[in-house]
C-alpha cells in the first residue's frame, strides 16, 4: 500500500493546491477486529487531542453521513443478502461520502480527523475475510479515497480475549461470521501492517485501556511531532 502523497498524486483531478490543503490536516483511523477495543481508543484519542487545544472531528465507518448511516443498516442487517462483492462496493460508497463531505473539508480546516474504521477494514473484511482479491479492492478503495489516505493508522490487537468482556447487543450481519472468517480477518489485518510499516502501526492492548491510551497518545504527539512541530508531555 502506498501512503497519501503517492494516492493523490495518482489521482487526475487532484492539483498541488488541493494536496497541500489537505495537508494542513492530520488524519488518524482506528482498526482492529470486533471488540479490539477501537471505539474506546478513539474516544480517549479525541479528548487528548482537544485537551491540547488541537480542531478534532471525530467519524466512524460505515456511516458519519447520513447516505452513510444508511448504508451503514443494509450492510448490518441480518436480512441483508447480499454477495461479497456488493458488500465491498457498499462500503467503498460509504467511505467516498464521508471523504467527500466530511474528512476533506475537516483536512483542509486543519483539523486532526480520527475515524473508527476506514480502507483497512475493506481490506480485511472483503478481502481477506471472504477472499475478494486484494488488489482489486485496494484499486477500489484508493479511487474511494484518492485524497485521504490517513497519516497514521492505530491497529489494535488482542480482539479475542477483549470479545469475552462482551458487548451489550446480540452480534450484527457481519460479527456473526464463523470464526474461520474472523481468524482470517485478524491475519489480514497483520498482513496490512507488515505492507505498509510507515502508516500501519501495531499496538497490544493487553496491557489495559489507560496503557494502552497512553502509547496511543506517545505514537499520535510523535507523528505530529514530524508533522508540524508539535511537542507536548504525554502523559
Ligand atoms: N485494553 C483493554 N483491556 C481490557 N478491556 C478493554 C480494552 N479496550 C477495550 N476494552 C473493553 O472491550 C470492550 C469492547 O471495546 P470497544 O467497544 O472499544 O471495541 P470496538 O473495537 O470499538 O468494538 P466494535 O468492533 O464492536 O465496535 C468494551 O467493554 C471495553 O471497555
Ligand atoms: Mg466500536
Amino acid at each position: 500500500m502506498t501512503d497519501s502523497r503517492d494516492v493523490a498524486s495518482r489521482s487526475p483531478a487532484m492539483k498541488d493546491t488541493d494536496q497541500r490543503s489537505r495537508n494542513r490536516g492530520f488524519f488518524v483511523s482506528f482498526e482492529g477486529a470486533e471488540s479490539s477495543g477501537k471505539s474506546t481508543q478513539t474516544a480517549l484519542l479525541v479528548a487528548w487531542l482537544r485537551e491540547q487545544g488541537f480542531g478534532v472531528l471525530q467519524t466512524r465507518e460505515p456511516g458519519g453521513t447520513s447516505v452513510g448511516e444508511g448504508v451503514r443498516d443494509i450492510l448490518l442487517a441480518h436480512a441483508s443478502k447480499m454477495s461479497a462483492q456488493t458488500e465491498a462496493l457498499l462500503f467503498a460508497s460509504a467511505r467516498t461520502e464521508l471523504v467527500d463531505s466530511v474528512i476533506l473539508p475537516a483536512l483542509c480546516e486543519g483539523k486532526v480527523v480520527v475515524c473508527d474504521r476506514y480502507i483497512d477494514s475493506s481490506l480485511a473484511y472483503q478481502g481477506y475475510g471472504l477472499g475478494l482479491p486484494i488488489e482489486e479492492i485496494l484499486a477500489v478503495n484508493r479511487w474511494a479515497v484518492c485524497r485521504a489516505m490517513p497519516d497514521v493508522t492505530i491497529l489494535l490487537g488482542h480482539g479475542r480475549e477483549l470479545a469475552a468482556s462482551g458487548t451489550v447487543e446480540g452480534p450484527d450481519r457481519i460479527e456473526s461470521r464463523g470464526g474461520d472468517f474472523h481468524r482470517r480477518v485478524r491475519m489480514g489485518y497483520l498482513q496490512i501492517a507488515s505492507r505498509d510499516r510507515n502508516r500501519v502501526v501495531v499496538v497490544d492492548t493487553s496491557p489495559g485501556i489507560e496503557a494502552t491510551a497512553k502509547e496511543i497518545r506517545s505514537i499520535i504527539a510523535r507523528r505530529l511531532r514530524a508533522k508540524i512541530g508539535y511537542d507536548q508531555s504525554t502523559e
